[in-house]
């Protein structure tokens, strides 16, 4: 099926990456969706939901004062969105988390497959690698609401995750909340909250 990989202008600095982003996109086509990591959906649908959206994420990493070299891709399923990220951000080690057995099983020959050297594997629960001075993102995952309740006992963490655009009334003394709006495509807006602990 044909598609267009378009990258919106927030992202001019990622289209030459756009080959290695399309090498990831047909595993996610034909693996991700034959292995279930992926519900069936369009090739154009898939570049835009997964890839675009996750290219978001590192361009905030990539804007925001953070020395960590390892961040952590918690509740990752097919490597969404640590793989993109990790492929257009070389500088940093992405760990990428997730309870289920059967899909590390295919992160595993995905990193092999795509020579994936800045990107390891980690089969268990995501609270084992919650930890002070951290910073972590996550995709339709976990809540920022749900966020908030499990950083209360950390500090010095980033934690960046997928969002509704819902206001959360955090507790400021306790967390800074940034709440970004980008497009994915020409038609379509999305919402990441960078949540801070003090
Ligand atoms: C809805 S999928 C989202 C996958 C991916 N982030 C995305 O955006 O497509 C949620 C993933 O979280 C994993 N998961 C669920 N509970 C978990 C836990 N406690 N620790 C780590 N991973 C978990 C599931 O195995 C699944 O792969």
């Amino acid at each position: 099926m044909t598609f267009e990989p378009q990258i919106p202008n927030w992202g001019d600095e990622y289209k030459s990456y756009t080959e290695k982003l399309k090498n990831y996109h047909d595993w996610l086509c034909t693996t991700g969706i034959n292995t279930g990591l992926i519900s069936r959906k369009s090739s154009q649908f898939i570049w835009d939901e997964f890839i675009v959206h996750s290219l978001y994420f590192g361009k905030i990493l990539n804007n925001i004062e953070n020395n960590e070299q390892n961040i952590y891709d918690l509740g990752t399923g097919g490597g969404i969105p640590g793989v993109p990220v990790a492929i257009t951000n070389q500088n940093k080690l992405f760990t990428l988390v997730d309870i289920s057995e059967s899909r590390v099983f295919e992160l595993q020959r995905l990193k092999k497959i795509l020579n994936l050297e800045n990107v390891e594997i980690f089969n268990g629960n995501a609270n084992l690698v919650l930890k002070s001075n951290n910073t972590y993102i996550s995709r339709c995952f976990i809540s920022s609401k749900d966020v908030l309740k499990n950083l209360k006992q950390l500090e010095n963490v980033t934690y960046i995750v997928s969002s509704n655009g819902e206001e959360l009334n955090e507790q400021k003394e306790m967390f800074h909340v940034k709440q970004e709006k980008f497009t994915i495509n020409s038609t379509n807006i999305r919402h990441i909250d960078v949540i801070n602990v003090r």
